[in-house]
């Protein structure tokens, strides 16, 4: 349910719910070449529950070579204090960060391949086919458990090694994840190259590949500031979940040119806006967009980071400090 409004206003008109799928901890992390206390990381995952993110990918169980940032992941989730309504998912690419997923006591897994082999082969050593092959019996096993199973489909739309992405190749990948077993596929537009009508494209080829609307999310990056438009074009599609990064943070070391996530802060004043329910509430997204940019020691340089919510009844901003 949508927070009260402490002005008294009359709600804007219910427009359905959304699910906002919070990457801070992982997308927004695993680029970053300082390092993170692990307390740090395990104080920010507080306060993004405390926000009301239900969904929250904590951490990756994938080669600490490959990414540094989240080499504790073991550690993160051991210590993880874990609020009973909130699920949080982790990146798993492979047979051994199944095994490190089973010794941790997950019970949601992401598995992530890509929509070119190129960046597939750059990014977890094998081509789509294989990702998808190593994937079968990791997912199989997932749901033997009753665990909730992602499919990410990065590079759905470009691909920073081959260029352009036929929507129809996204489309088919996410296709052959959902056969494999997945709840979800999340569409990655990786390096942030997409416009709303290649999004409203990819939406219709995925539903007519028999990817039902309620399995399908997007995950935008807004390398070129079109990630809120994207968003209403998914949503205008009938796609009800978004991932986001609080604070805006993000990047893929293996993705040359990706930026930042879209920011949850700017796509929960949007959906609050438009009248969507999320449970989400914005000055907490706020608190913890400051926490984790200090942290990094980096500006909030994200829009309603700098600028706020607002409050149409005083015309003030609302949650700067
Ligand atoms: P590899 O080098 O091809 O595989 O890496 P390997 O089997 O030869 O293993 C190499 C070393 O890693 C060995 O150790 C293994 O034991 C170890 P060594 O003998 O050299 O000491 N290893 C592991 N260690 C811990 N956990 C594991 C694991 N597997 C092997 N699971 C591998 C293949 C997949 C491991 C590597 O390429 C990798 O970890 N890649 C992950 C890259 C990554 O996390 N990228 C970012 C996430 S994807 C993303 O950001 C996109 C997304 O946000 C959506 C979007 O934006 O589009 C999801
Ligand atoms: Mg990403």
């Amino acid at each position: 349910m949508a927070a009260a409004d402490p002005s008294g206003d009359p709600p804007a008109p219910a427009a359905g719910h959304v699910r906002i799928y919070e990457v801070g901890p992982r997308d927004g992390l695993q680029n970053e070449a300082g390092s993170i206390a692990i307390e740090q990381k395990l104080e920010f995952l507080a306060r993004l529950a405390n926000a009301g993110l239900r969904e929250i990918e904590a951490t990756s169980f994938v080669s600490p070579k490959a990414i540094p940032q989240l080499a504790d992941a073991d550690e993160l989730m051991d210590r993880l204090d874990r609020a009973p309504d909130v699920r949080y998912p982790v990146l798993v690419p492979n047979e051994r960060g199944m095994a490190r997923a089973e010794a941790s006591g997950v019970d949601a897994i992401a598995v992530f391949t890509a929509a070119s082999d190129a960046f597939t082969k750059a990014n977890i050593g094998m081509t789509v086919d294989e990702s998808l092959a190593t994937f079968g019996p990791i997912v199989a096993r997932a749901k033997d458990k009753g665990w909730w199973v992602r499919g990410y489909v990065s590079t759905a739309f470009g691909c920073p090694y081959t260029g352009r992405v036929e929507p129809s190749r996204a489309a088919d990948v996410g296709r052959r994840l959902l056969d494999l077993g997945v709840n979800e596929v999340s569409f990655g537009d990786t390096i942030g190259v997409a416009v709303p009508r290649q999004v409203s494209e990819l939406t219709g080829l995925a539903v007519a590949d028999g990817i039902a609307l309620d399995r399908l999310a997007y995950h935008f990056h807004d390398t070129r500031g079109t990630a809120l438009a994207n968003v209403m074009a998914g949503l205008g599609g009938g796609v009800r979940c978004f991932d986001a990064a609080t604070g805006g943070t993000g990047g893929c070391p293996y993705a040359p040119g990706a930026a930042g996530n879209l920011a949850t802060e700017d796509l929960v004043y949007l959906l609050d806006g438009l009248g969507y329910e999320h449970g989400v509430r914005l000055e907490a997204v706020l608190d913890a967009a400051r926490f984790i940019t200090a942290a990094l020691g980096k500006p909030l340089s994200t829009k309603v980071g700098q600028a706020g919510g607002w409050d149409p009844k005083t015309g003030q901003p609302t949650g700067r400090i």
